[in-house]
C-alpha cells in the first residue's frame, strides 16, 4: 500500500522539561501522565465525573454522565445545572476577591485592572441591562467588539442569564457580520463606535450600520464609547452602553441552565468554504477548558497568563476567558497589535505586567522572527516560565527562536492542538513530565483518544502519515452546527466510520508523539506521493533569508501536480542571483528530492485569514491560473491577493 501521506520532515531533537521547571509542576513524572491517560481511556465516565465534581460548583447533579440520543450527538451531564459565569466569577469572591482577575492595556497605551470583586459587579451590572432589555435565556446576543473588557464582561453576562454569546471578530467587514448575524437571527448587537488598531480607529459602529442595512431580527444595539469616531444613533434601535449601566444595579442572582445549554456559538470557516456556527455547551465545555487550562499551562495562584488570541476565536474565549477565570487566575488583555508603537511592544508588555505565561501562535512567532532577535533583548523576560503555541504546526526554525530567544532555554514550550470544534486542547505537551519535540503536538490529553488512521479507519504504523480521527467522546465537544444538523454529521462523522474526523492529517512517530502534517484538504500529490504542505514549508523557512512559506499544489500532466511556492523575505532581505535554485536545493538537502519545489514566487505578503491561517485555496488558483472564487470574507489583507499574484520565473 502506498502511502496516505509520505512523512519527509525527519526531525530529531528532543528537550526534557527544564529541572527547575519540573520541581515545582503539578505533574513532573511521564508514568502519572501514563496511568491518568489510560485510566481516562479506560473508564471515561468514572474519570469525567470525578473531574467534573472537582473542577466546577453544579447547582443540580446529573443523572447521566453521557448520553448519544442520535448517533455522534453527545450530551455531557445529563440533568445537571450550572452557571457558567458563577463558576468564573462568583465562587472565588471569598477567596480571592482583591485578586486581580484582568490587567488590560489598549493600543493606545490606556490601562485597567479589574479585580473579581470588580468584574463580579460590571458583569451583575451589564446581566441587568441585558435583562432590562428583555434578553432572555436562549437568545443569542451578537458582540461585534474590539478586545476590551467590557467585551468580557458582556460575554460574562450573557451566560449569567442564559443568553447564547456570538462574538464576532471585529475585523470583519460588514457583509462577513451580516452573514453570522442572518444565520443565526441574532436580536440584539454589541459594538462600540470604534476600536484601535494599527495605529488607527477601526469605525466598527459604521460597519455595523451598513450589516443592519438585511439584517431584520436585530432590534437593538448597544453602543459602547472607545475611540471618538463620529457615530449616527438610530433613534428606537440604538442605545448609549453608558447610560444603560449607569442606571443599572450592580446586585444579580445568577441561574443555573442545564448542562447541554448553549453557552456560545462560534462562526469557523478556516481557509475554505462557508462559515459555521459552532455550538458549544455548558458543562462539559466548562470542564474540559478548567482542566486543560490547570495542567496544560501549569497554572498556579500567581500566574499572570497572557493568550494573545483575540476574544473572536476560540482560543481567546477558553484561554483568556473561560480557561482561566473558571480556575481563578489572572489574565492580561491588550487591545492592539503586535507592531504598536514598534515591534518590542509584546516585550515591553511582557516585562511591564510580570507576565508568567505567554500563549502564542506560530505566525506571530515568525513575524517577531523576521523582525530580528535585538526587539525582544532590549526588555526583561525574566517572568515567564512557560510557552505556549497553537493555531497550525509550528515549524522547528520556529520553535528554536521561540526556546532560545524568548524563554532562554529556561521555559517549556506547550505545542497544542486543538480546533474550534473540540472546545478545548486535544493534544499537547504536558510541560512538567514529557520532552518538547519541535513541530510535535506531543500526546493526546486526558480523556482524549486520537489515532493515525486510513479511510477505513485502519490504524496505520507508526511513522505513517494518515487522517487524525478521534475515537471516543469527550465533554468539551461541539453541540453541532448551528442550524445545519447533517452538515454537522457529514463533515465530522462519516467521512470515516465511528470516528471524529479532525481533517489534518497526521503521523505518530516510535515514541508515540503526534506530529500534525496541516489539513489533508492541502495535500499535493507529486508522481503518486502524498507530501504534506506543512513539511516543505517547514523546510523552505529554514533557508536564512526567509521569513514564510506557502506551498500548493499545481497541476501537471505528467506528475499530476508539482510543488508551487510562495515566500516571503525577513526585513531588509534581498534576493542574490541563483536564490531560486539555491532555495529548490536547500528543500532537497532538507527533506529530500521527492519535495524539490517546481516553481518559486517571492511575494510580498501571503493572504491569511484574520487568525493568521493561509488561505491556500487562494493561492492554489492562483498558481493554476484560475479565478478566484469563494467567500473571501475571513481574508485578513485584499493587498496580498495583488502582491501574492504570481509573475512567471
Ligand atoms: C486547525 C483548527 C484551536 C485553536 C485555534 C485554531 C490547526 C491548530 C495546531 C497545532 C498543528 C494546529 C489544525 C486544526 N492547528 N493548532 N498546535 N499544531 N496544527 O482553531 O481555526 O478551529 O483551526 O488548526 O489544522 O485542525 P481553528
Amino acid at each position: 500500500m502506498s502511502a496516505l501521506i509520505t512523512q519527509l520532515l525527519r526531525e530529531s531533537r528532543s528537550f526534557p522539561p527544564p529541572k527547575l521547571f519540573q520541581s515545582q509542576a503539578f505533574l513532573n513524572d511521564e508514568s502519572v501522565y501514563q496511568s491518568l491517560w489510560t485510566r481516562a481511556k479506560d473508564l471515561p465516565e468514572q474519570f469525567w465525573q470525578e473531574q467534573a465534581q472537582a473542577l466546577l460548583d453544579w447547582e443540580t447533579p446529573w443523572t447521566r454522565v453521557l448520553e448519544e440520543p442520535t448517533p455522534h450527538n453527545y450530551r455531557w451531564f445529563v440533568g445537571a445545572k450550572l452557571n457558567a459565569a458563577w463558576n468564573c466569577l462568583d465562587r472565588h469572591l471569598k477567596t480571592r476577591g482583591d485578586k486581580i482577575a484582568i490587567y488590560w492595556e489598549g493600543e493606545p497605551g490606556d490601562r485597567k485592572t479589574f479585580t473579581y470583586t470588580e468584574l463580579h459587579e460590571e458583569v451583575c451590572r451589564f446581566a441587568n441591562v441585558l435583562e432590562g432589555l428583555k434578553v432572555q435565556a436562549g437568545d443569542i446576543v451578537t458582540l461585534y467588539l474590539p478586545l476590551l473588557p467590557e467585551l468580557v464582561i458582556a460575554m460574562l453576562a450573557c451566560a449569567r442569564i442564559g443568553a447564547t454569546h456570538n462574538v464576532v471578530f471585529a475585523g470583519f467587514s460588514a457583509q462577513a457580520l451580516q452573514d453570522r448575524i442572518n444565520n443565526c437571527g441574532s436580536k440584539i448587537v454589541l459594538t462600540a463606535d470604534g476600536g484601535f488598531r494599527k495605529g488607527k480607529a477601526l469605525p466598527l459602529k459604521r460597519v455595523v450600520d451598513e450589516a443592519l442595512v438585511a439584517a431584520p431580527s436585530v432590534e437593538r444595539v448597544i453602543v459602547l464609547m472607545r475611540a471618538g469616531v463620529p457615530i449616527k444613533m438610530e433613534a428606537g434601535r440604538d442605545l448609549w452602553w453608558h447610560q444603560l449601566t449607569a442606571a443599572a444595579d450592580l446586585r444579580h442572582t445568577a441561574q443555573a441552565f442545564p448542562s447541554e445549554h448553549p453557552l456560545f456559538l462560534l462562526y469557523t470557516s478556516g481557509s475554505t468554504g462557508k462559515p459555521k456556527g459552532i455550538v458549544h455547551g455548558t458543562g462539559g465545555y466548562m470542564v474540559g477548558v478548567t482542566l486543560s487550562t490547570q495542567y496544560v499551562f501549569d497554572l498556579k495562584e500567581d500566574d499572570i497568563l497572557w493568550c494573545t488570541a483575540d476574544a473572536g476565536w476560540i482560543t481567546g474565549h477558553s484561554y483568556s476567558i473561560y480557561g482561566p477565570l473558571s480556575n481563578g487566575a489572572s489574565v492580561f488583555l491588550y487591545e492592539g497589535a503586535p507592531n504598536q508603537p514598534h515591534w518590542g511592544r509584546f516585550w515591553h508588555l511582557i516585562e511591564k505586567y510580570r507576565i508568567s505565561i505567554l500563549y502564542t501562535a506560530p505566525t506571530a512567532i515568525r513575524s517577531f522572527m523576521r523582525e530580528g532577535q535585538t526587539w525582544p533583548e532590549q526588555y526583561d523576560l525574566s517572568s515567564l516560565r512557560l510557552l505556549g503555541s497553537v493555531g497550525e504546526p509550528i515549524n522547528p526554525e520556529a520553535w528554536m527562536w521561540y526556546h532560545t530567544i524568548i524563554g532562554k532555554e529556561r521555559c517549556p514550550i506547550v505545542d497544542t492542538w486543538w480546533q474550534t470544534e473540540t472546545g478545548s486542547i486535544m493534544m499537547t505537551t504536558l510541560p512538567g513530565c514529557m520532552a518538547s519535540k519541535p513541530g510535535s503536538a506531543a500526546k493526546p490529553f486526558f480523556g482524549i483518544v486520537p489515532a493515525v488512521v486510513d479511510e477505513k479507519g485502519q490504524a496505520v504504523p507508526p511513522e505513517q502519515g494518515g487522517y487524525l480521527v478521534i475515537k471516543q467522546a469527550w465533554p468539551s465537544m461541539m453541540l453541532g452546527i448551528y442550524g445545519e444538523p447533517k452538515r454537522h454529521h457529514e463533515l465530522y462523522w462519516s467521512k470515516i466510520p465511528n470516528v471524529y474526523f479532525t481533517g489534518d492529517g497526521a503521523r505518530q512517530d516510535k515514541d508515540g508523539y503526534f506530529w500534525i502534517m496541516g489539513r489533508v484538504d492541502d495535500v499535493i500529490n507529486v508522481s503518486g506521493h502524498r507530501l504534506s504542505t506543512m513539511e516543505i514549508e517547514s523546510a523552505l523557512v529554514s533557508y536564512e533569508a526567509i521569513a514564510e512559506a506557502a506551498v500548493v499544489g499545481k497541476k501537471d500532466e505528467l506528475r499530476g501536480e508539482v510543488i508551487a511556492c510562495f515566500v516571503t523575505l525577513k526585513s531588509g532581505r534581498r534576493t542574490e542571483k541563483n536564490f531560486n535554485e539555491d532555495l529548490k536545493q536547500h528543500v532537497v538537502r532538507q527533506i529530500g528530492s521527492l519535495a524539490r519545489p517546481h516553481e518559486i514566487h517571492i511575494v510580498a505578503l501571503l493572504p491569511k485569514t484574520r487568525s493568521g491561517k493561509i488561505m491556500r485555496r487562494l493561492l492554489r488558483a492562483m498558481a493554476n491560473g484560475e479565478k478566484i472564487q469563494g467567500d473571501l470574507s475571513t481574508l485578513e489583507d485584499l493587498a496580498s491577493l495583488e502582491l501574492a499574484y504570481p509573475e512567471n520565473e
